[in-house]
């Protein structure tokens, strides 16, 4: 089978953002809690495993993010891990909202991290390590509680948002 090809030479930030769009994700909202107490999220695609023992994951968030004094303050995260009915909730936390929780159903985790219902699954963490990232900072967390509900993932590619049905 052929596959049609679009090569643009050079790693222009565009062509790159572009590129890696077509690497399939799932949907989260990592949340914390602000310096105030107040619940905080934010809609994070670049999540992933790290590692089972310990038990690690991470995500990255970009230095111009408003929120990174926050992330820096905090001594954990909650991630949620959308499931296919939460793109209301994607596109939301991922606003300029004032605040992102405003009429947002939550219960609070071990810690009192945000945990949003009817999440596809729940991974609460305490931070291990930040790590530079170019333009990013990465965010390592040392997971201690994680739950499944059963739902259909949320699915993220080419800049559209979509579900997950595995045979
Ligand atoms: C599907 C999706 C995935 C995203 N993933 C990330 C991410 O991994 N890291 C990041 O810094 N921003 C990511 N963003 C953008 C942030 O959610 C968005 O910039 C947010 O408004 C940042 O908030 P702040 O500037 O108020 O801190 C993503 C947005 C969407 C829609």
């Amino acid at each position: 089978m052929t596959v049609p090809q679009s090569q643009t030479p050079g790693t222009a930030p565009e062509t790159l953002r572009a590129t890696l769009a077509n690497f399939a994700t799932g949907v989260t909202v990592i949340t914390t809690r602000d310096p105030g107490g107040r619940p905080f999220g934010m809609t994070v695609n670049s999540f992933n495993s790290v590692s089972l023992s310990p038990p690690l994951v991470l995500w990255s968030i970009a230095l111009s993010a408003y929120s990174l004094p926050i992330w820096r303050a905090a001594a954990g995260f909650a991630v949620n891990i959308l499931s296919e009915d939460q793109g209301d909730l994607c596109r939301r936390f991922a606003s300029d909202a004032e605040d992102r929780f405003a009429g947002i159903d939550w219960t609070p985790g071990l810690d009192g991290l945000p945990v949003l219902p009817g999440a596809a699954a729940v991974l609460e963490c305490r931070f291990w390590q930040r790590h530079p990232g170019g333009d990013h900072e990465i965010m390592l967390g040392e997971v201690i509680a994680c739950t499944q509900a059963g739902h259909v993932p949320l699915v993220y590619c080419q800049g559209r948002l979509g579900g997950l049905r595995v045979a």
